[in-house]
């Protein structure tokens, strides 16, 4: 078993795919390592990539909203990425780039365990719950494996993009807010 701190030093150095040759930073991941929720977005973009964080740009700024908006703060969660490496031009990762990549996050998933992962988008929600899944159709809808508790959602850069899908995402979010509530109190 790795610590993060062991982990985050061999992603740092990382060549397992092509993205490590045009990536700035390796975008790891942060977040609280007790975390009950995981935010796990697509990959980094042009802010996140220049700053080594995930989610600090834009879309991150509404992630930070929604995550206040269930009585949360950022550094209570844990937030990653599919891929820890920019795709150029934020082209969606190809199949062998996140499938080099997925190690990284199933290890960030046994150390940090959360309650629920919250999947931002289709790439994210595909990887990690059913490679068939529409995002439209299935967002909302928790699918429990061992553990944990899944929901796909919509990605906040959609969202950026989509005024109206805002209240189902707010939806959602409330859904995962009642969820961890109900786990706790079992
Ligand atoms: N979009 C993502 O999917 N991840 C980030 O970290 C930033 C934008």
């Amino acid at each position: 078993m790795y610590t993060m701190d062991e982990l985050r030093k061999f992603c740092y150095s990382c060549h397992k795919c092509g993205l490590s040759e045009t990536r700035t930073n390796v975008v790891f991941g942060e977040g609280s390592e007790n975390a009950d929720i995981m935010f796990v977005g697509e990959g980094p973009g042009y802010n996140e990539d220049v700053q080594g964080r995930p989610f600090v740009g834009k879309a991150g700024q509404l992630l930070d909203k929604m995550i206040e908006a269930i009585s949360l703060k950022r550094s209570d969660v844990y937030i990653a990425n599919v891929v820890k490496c920019r795709p150029p031009e934020n082209r969606n990762p190809f199949e062998e780039e996140s499938n080099a990549c997925l190690n990284y996050l199933r290890w960030q998933v046994k150390l940090v365990k959360p309650k629920i992962i919250v999947c931002l988008g289709a790439v994210s929600a595909k990887n990690l719950i059913n490679p068939d899944l529409s995002i439209s159709r299935q967002r909302g809808q928790f699918v429990k494996k061992g553990d944990i508790y899944f929901m796909p959602t919509y990605h906040p850069s959609y969202l950026l993009r989509n005024e109206s899908a805002k209240k189902d995402a707010w939806e959602d979010f409330k859904s995962i807010a009642a969820k961890l509530k109900e786990i706790k109190e079992i």
